[in-house]
């Protein structure tokens, strides 16, 4: 036996020894192993080998966009109802029938553009993911703060986000990059002008909005579906930071949100949100300006109702931030029994998106990993991989038996319970955007029902970073907000002047 281990008998009362990741107890850890007391060291020294190469290794590849981030556990309470009407009219997804029935969560708040220490009072949008172990398996609603997004088609995404991000040279980010991008992408003039007020940097994760902004599906017991909007509403209330304000706590504390969530929820203040729906019948709805399946527009609450489905509350704080909200995978697919995706073609190039990094960032079995894996049984026959431990995906009792269909043993498909939904789709395969694009009246509509600070808020920020711009795209943005409000434009002007 080496001199530093010793046979690893603890007794209860010496739990909190310290050992090596073999067992071993290890008795000294301030001296490597070396010939004398001035060395050189040793290689077999296997207790610091182990050490300093598993703290090579303690990164991961960070997420490419929403690396900064904060999490916490909770559940989700249902109400049984969709405003007035029993949840069953609408969708048959178990979490939502009964009243008082409660599914554990797992939420995950996060910035967008920059690295995992970056400040956390940037203007950025805000990540809103959530994680529902729910009986059927899990259910994922991976949303941000606003209710929109800058761009309508997935091709488009990974230029909106080499735009926002720091320039491949000067490592720096770029305004001149940020609006060369967004005048050319007259879509974003809407989520701009949401960015850019107030609404642009929330206080902090407890008091904003969280948002599906992707248009799903609901289905019932008949196979019926409807199209649905996530909206979640913090019962803390809404609180926003303006620049100045975000600055003056950005001088001394840029990890002001993620200690807001985890202090609130430490000293028993747990955050709560209204969770609600607004639905549509499903058709294309030619009798309104905009296209439902759009992620750059609202679903007006005076035409859908924004109707509450249940409260979401979080009262437990990770114990270990890398194993729970570093590792935590959230995706668009992810989705269970009486829910559905829409043809909203964001949220279908986002679906490949999200697990394929995550088989990248985390690894093939991060579905193996306590944050991710569902709370009910799993059994496939998927086998290997970096990281494959058996008891993370039990398999077939007979453990010869990896494939299926099989006359001798192994799993077996479930019986079918439910009518399947089966969406009627046909048409000429085509690279066309959607015609009822309509980029600007809900922009110029948001600008006017800003009030009068708001305004100024908004124009104060796009003027402060339009002033760092070439004229040609100054001159481009003006245009975009001149359509959208003739007042709009003006004042981006003049303050450019
Ligand atoms: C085509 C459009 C989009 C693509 C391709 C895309 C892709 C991605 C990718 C690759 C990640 C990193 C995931 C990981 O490493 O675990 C991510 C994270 C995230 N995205 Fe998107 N995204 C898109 C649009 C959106 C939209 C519209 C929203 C809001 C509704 C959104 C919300 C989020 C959130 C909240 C996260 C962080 C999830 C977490 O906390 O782990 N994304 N996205």
């Amino acid at each position: 036996m080496a001199h530093d281990q010793q046979k690893n008998d603890l007794t209860d009362s010496e739990e909190n020894i310290l050992t090596n990741r073999q067992g071993h107890l290890i008795s000294d850890n301030q001296n490597t192993r070396t010939v004398g007391e001035r060395g050189p060291t040793v290689l077999e020294n296997y207790n610091f080998l182990e050490k300093i190469t598993h703290f090579d290794r303690e990164r991961i590849p960070e997420r490419v966009v929403h690396a900064r981030g904060a999490g916490a556990h909770g559940y989700f309470e249902a109400y049984g109802t969709i405003g007035d009407e029993r949840a069953s009219k609408y969708t048959r997804a178990k979490l939502f029938q009964e009243k008082g029935k409660i599914t554990p969560t797992f939420v995950r708040f996060s910035t967008v553009t920059h690295g995992g220490n970056s400040p956390e009072t940037l203007r950025d949008p805000r990540g809103f993911a959530i994680k529902f172990y729910t009986e059927d398996g899990n259910w994922d609603l991976v949303g941000n703060n606003l209710k929109i997004f800058f761009i309508r088609d997935p091709i488009k995404f990974p230029d909106l986000i080499h735009a926002f991000k720091p320039d491949p040279v000067t490592n720096r980010q770029d305004p001149n990059h940020i609006f060369d991008f967004i005048s050319l992408t007259p879509e974003a003039t809407h989520m701009i002008t949401w960015l850019f007020s107030p609404w642009g940097i929330p206080a902090s994760y407890r008091f904003m909005e969280g948002a599906g902004v992707n248009t799903y599906k609901m289905v019932n017991d008949d196979g019926v579906a409807h199209l649905v909007k996530y909206l979640f509403l913090p019962k803390q209330g809404l609180k926003f930071l303006t620049q100045a304000q975000a600055e003056e706590i950005q001088a001394k504390n840029f990890n002001h949100a993620t200690q807001d969530l985890y202090e609130a929820i430490e000293r028993g203040d747990y955050p709560e949100w209204e969770f609600c729906v607004q639905i549509m019948s499903d058709d294309e709805h030619p009798e309104l300006d905009f296209d439902p399946l759009d992620p750059t527009k609202i679903w007006p609450a005076e035409q859908f109702p924004v109707l509450p489905v249940g409260r979401l509350v979080l009262d437990k704080n990770p114990r270990d931030y890398f194993a729970e909200v570093e590792q935590a995978a959230f995706g668009t697919g992810v989705l269970v029994d009486g829910l559905d995706f829409s043809d909203d073609k964001l949220l279908q190039g986002r679906t490949f998106s999200y697990s394929d990094t995550q088989r990248y960032r985390v690894g093939a079995n991060y579905l193996q990993l306590p944050i991710n894996k569902p709370k009910t049984r799993v059994a496939t026959n998927q086998h290997g991989g970096q990281m494959d431990f058996v008891d993370g995906d039990k398999g077939s009792e007979n453990p010869h038996i990896n494939y299926e269909p099989s006359s001798i043993d192994g799993l077996k498909e479930a019986p079918k319970s439910r009518k399947d939904y089966t969406p009627h789709v046909e048409g000429q395969v085509m690279r066309k955007k959607i015609s009822r694009t309509n980029d600007y009246q809900q922009a110029g509509d948001r600008y006017r029902s800003f009030e009068k600070w708001e305004r100024d808020d908004l124009i104060l920020n796009l003027v402060t970073q339009l002033k760092k711009c070439n004229p040609d795209i100054q001159e481009r943005m003006i245009g975009h907000f001149t359509e959208a409000d003739p007042e709009y434009g003006e004042r981006v002007r003049s303050g450019l002047a």
